[in-house]
């Protein structure tokens, strides 16, 4: 399937989670770069400043009466969203193997990782569905990889990115009918506060095919993984 990009994102909304900082602050700034009002999630709204293009936005993805005010506020202020970004995420703090990990690190990974995007898609569905070509980009990693193996060294983030990557193939095979362009994507390594200061990626560098998917114009492909705007085995 070709794929298409809008020219522009006028007139488009979009929600980023994770948005103060990292990756989830470039997706967010090159969003509104190319004319999305972008609604940047972030735990403490005092991390984010308001600019032209850019409405800070209290979200703590583990908190679900935080996810219904942050798609009501959505709802009321503009009553459409185009394009919702699930970014945030938490590493394991432990490095080892499945012996060594904590229960309690596990429930905190996936309940960031993995229970989070589920729900804030949830709540987002009725208004990503309101029109056809919405998109849902789900910002995974190679550490997820079923083909490559699920990283060894941090087992609970590895198997929350399988499962976002599973939660792309639901929504795609829920959705897509319905017109949702549902795509998960690995940024590379990149030089954050989770990546570390050797990682060979910048910030840039890493948001650029998660904007590119946002860009996806009706009709383009979904229901992928994605690196540097090439579809990778999941
Ligand atoms: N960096 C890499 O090398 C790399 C590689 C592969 C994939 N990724 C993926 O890329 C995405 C962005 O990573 P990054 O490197 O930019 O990470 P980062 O610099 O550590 O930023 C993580 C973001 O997630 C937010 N967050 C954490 N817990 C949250 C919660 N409960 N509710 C809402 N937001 C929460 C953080 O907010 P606070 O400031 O409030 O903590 C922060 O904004 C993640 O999905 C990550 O898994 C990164």
């Amino acid at each position: 399937m070709a794929t298409r990009l809008h020219e522009n994102l006028q007139g488009q909304v979009a929600l980023v989670s994770g948005a103060n900082r990292g990756i989830g602050a470039a997706i967010a700034t090159g969003l509104a770069a190319r004319g999305a009002t972008v609604y940047a999630a972030t735990r403490r709204l005092a991390a984010i400043r308001e600019t032209d293009g850019i409405l800070p936005i209290e979200l703590d993805v583990t908190d679900d009466p935080s996810i219904s005010a942050a798609i009501r506020r959505i709802e009321r202020e503009r009553n459409r969203l185009d394009i919702l970004v699930n970014n945030a995420a938490v590493y394991d703090d432990a490095h080892g193997d499945l012996v060594v990990e904590s229960a309690g690190e596990l429930d905190r990974v996936l309940a960031v990782n993995l229970r989070g995007p589920i729900l804030l898609t949830k709540a987002a569905l009725p208004l990503l569905l309101r029109k056809r070509g919405s998109r849902v980009v789900n910002v995974s990693s190679g550490s997820g990889s079923l083909s490559d193996g699920v990283d060894r060294d941090a087992p609970a983030y590895g198997i929350s990115k399988a499962g976002l990557n599973a939660l792309t193939s639901y929504l795609h095979g829920a959705y897509s009918g319905k017109g949702l362009i549902a795509n998960s994507v690995c940024p590379g390594w990149v030089r954050t506060d989770m990546g570390g200061p050797r990682a060979p990626r910048s910030v840039k560098k890493g948001a650029e095919t998660p904007i590119w998917l946002a860009m996806f114009a009706p009709g383009s492909p979904s229901g992928h993984f994605w690196r540097d705007r090439k579809i990778i085995p999941w």
